[in-house]
C-alpha cells in the first residue's frame, strides 16, 4: 500500500492578498473584541472590523481561481465529492459548484448566523455542525478542505477535528492553520489573532500532524 505523505503546499497562491494593518489592529483589539468574535455570529461576519471581517460578502475574485487550483492539483473528476469544514456562507462551495456542476458539494460551519445567511444556491448543501463531529461516514469525500477553521478549537479538540477530516476523506484533504516561522511572525500573529485558540510554529504543527495521524496537505496563515 502506498501511503501519500502529508505535504506543505500553498494552494491559496491565487487567493487575493490584502495588506493587513497588524499594528493598528494589535493596538485596538481588546479581550472583549476577541470574546465577541469567538461567538461567530453577526458581529464576526458582518459587524465591526475589530470583531471580525467587517462585512463577509461574496466576490468572484476571492475563490474562482483557487477552486480551479484545487481541481487541477488534485485532478478531481467532474463528479467529485467535496466537503468544506468551516464553510462560512458557502462562497468557496458556490465557486466549486459553478466550475464543476456535477460535483457533490457539502459544507458545515459552527455558525448558525453564517448558515442562515449562506448564499441562496448553497443553502441545500450547507448545515450547522462542528468540525469535531463531522456528520458523515468514513471516506465520504474525495477532497476535504478546511481554511482557517480548526485552529479555532483548543488543542485537544483541534486534534480531534483533524482526525475527523482524515476519517471522512477517501483521497485528499487540505487545511490551513495560524502559524509562524520566526519571532517577528509570532509577534504579528499574537497581535492579529482574534479567534484562534491553537497556534504555533510551523514545525510544531507538522509534529502534531504526525502525532495524531493527519496524512494530507496543509498550509499556513501567517501574519506578515
Ligand atoms: C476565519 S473563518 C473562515 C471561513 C471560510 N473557511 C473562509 O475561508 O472564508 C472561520 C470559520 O470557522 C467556523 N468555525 C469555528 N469553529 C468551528 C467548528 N468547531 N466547527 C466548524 N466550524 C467552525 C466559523 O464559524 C467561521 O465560519
Amino acid at each position: 500500500m502506498t501511503q501519500v505523505a502529508q505535504r506543505e503546499i500553498n494552494l491559496l497562491d491565487k487567493y487575493p492578498r490584502s495588506k493587513r494593518p497588524i499594528e493598528e489592529r494589535g493596538n485596538s483589539i481588546t479581550p472583549e473584541h476577541r470574546e465577541i468574535a469567538r461567538r461567530f455570529d453577526r458581529n464576526f461576519f458582518d459587524g465591526d472590523r475589530l470583531t471580525g471581517y467587517g462585512g463577509y460578502n461574496y466576490h468572484p475574485r476571492f475563490w474562482q481561481e483557487t477552486v480551479k487550483r484545487f481541481r487541477d492539483h488534485y485532478q478531481l473528476k467532474p463528479d467529485a465529492r467535496i466537503l468544506d469544514v468551516g464553510c462560512g456562507k458557502g462562497f468557496m462551495l458556490h465557486d466549486f459548484h459553478e466550475l464543476m456542476p456535477e460535483a457533490t458539494v457539502q459544507g458545515i460551519d459552527i455558525s448558525r448566523y453564517a448558515i442562515e445567511n449562506a448564499m441562496e444556491d448553497m443553502r441545500p448543501f450547507v448545515s450547522v455542525g462542528d468540525a469535531q463531529t463531522l456528520p458523515f461516514e468514513d471516506n465520504s469525500f474525495d477532497l476535504v478542505i478546511s481554511i482557517n477553521t480548526v485552529h479555532n478549537l483548543p488543542l485537544k479538540n483541534c486534534k480531534v477535528a483533524l482526525q475527523e477530516i482524515e476519517r471522512v476523506t477517501s483521497a485528499h484533504a487540505f487545511v490551513t492553520m495560524d502559524a509562524w516561522r520566526n519571532e517577528r511572525e509570532k509577534e504579528n500573529m499574537l497581535k492579529w489573532n482574534l479567534t484562534a485558540l491553537t497556534y504555533m510554529h510551523v514545525d510544531e504543527w507538522v509534529q502534531l500532524f504526525d502525532e495524531i495521524g493527519y496524512t494530507h496537505d496543509y498550509y499556513w496563515f501567517i501574519a506578515e
